[in-house]
């Protein structure tokens, strides 16, 4: 199965996209993660990704689809994969179209989180993430069950996104309206595209995918 979360920040796509990854046996391909780890090496492409997520910007189209091309050649995607955060402009719909042509695979289902922003933006303040496993947590919707210990992986240490400061967030909204929304007409015409409530609990968010992915499931 392949599957695109598609929505605005803060929307939900990585907290769903680990529920996914577990629910289905899917790899979960999130390239704001990916590049996180590549700003932090300290190389000069590092620090070049650094600059480029810290002003809300999107990072160029021909480092972000060689990025996902060799990432869906490793193993751990035979199953199928979540993409969380890619494709985010047209040139790069249409590259990940090519690829999977080029493998053999059909995209199942393109899901769009829809969220308003005044949510987005109270959902992202208080975002905080485990700084060993990157399981995702909030200051109000969604805290560790024992407090300050990672549910996945017991860790005591969490950190909090550099790009979720007010000024950026703005920025990384409008970097979506202007360049990532037009994906959801492209997705529409190929009959591909399902609308979720965001809104709802992350639990209930869940069952809406699950239940669009059962509409969508292929024979055996
Ligand atoms: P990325 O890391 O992808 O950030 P984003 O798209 O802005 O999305 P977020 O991670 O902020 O939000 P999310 O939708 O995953 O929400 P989450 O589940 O965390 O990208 C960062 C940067 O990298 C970009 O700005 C860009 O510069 C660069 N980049 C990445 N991909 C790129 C690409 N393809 N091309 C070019 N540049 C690229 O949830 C948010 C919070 O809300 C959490 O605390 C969570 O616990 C809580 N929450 C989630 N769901 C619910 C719910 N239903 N109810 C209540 N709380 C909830």
């Amino acid at each position: 199965m392949q599957l695109i979360l598609l929505g605005p920040p803060g929307a939900g796509k990585g907290t769903q996209a680990s529920f996914l990854m577990r629910q289905y046996g899917l790899a979960k391909l999130s390239t704001g993660d990916m590049l996180r780890v590549a700003a932090a090496s300290g190389s000069e492409l590092g620090n070049h990704l650094k600059d480029v997520m810290a002003s809300g910007g999107l990072v160029e189209d021909e480092t972000m689809i060689r990025l996902i091309r060799e990432r869906i050649d490793q193993q751990d995607c035979e199953k199928g994969f979540i993409l969380d955060g890619f494709p985010r402009t047209l040139a790069q719909a249409e590259a990940l179209d090519d690829m999977l042509a080029t493998i053999g695979r059909e995209l199942d289902a393109v899901i769009e989180l829809n969220v308003d922003d005044e949510t987005l933006i109270k959902r992202i303040s208080g975002r905080f993430s485990c700084a060993h496993c990157g399981e995702g947590y909030h200051d109000v919707f969604k805290q560790p069950n024992t407090p300050g210990v990672c549910d996945v992986c017991g860790s005591a240490e969490f950190s909090r996104r550099e790009d979720d400061k007010a000024e950026t967030v703005a920025k990384r909204l409008e970097s979506y309206n202007r360049q990532t929304a037009p994906l959801l007409p492209y997705y529409e015409q190929k009959g591909l595209l399902y609308q979720v409530d965001g809104m709802a609990e992350v639990a209930t968010v869940t069952r809406q995918i699950a239940s669009v992915l059962a509409s969508t499931a292929r024979p055996s």
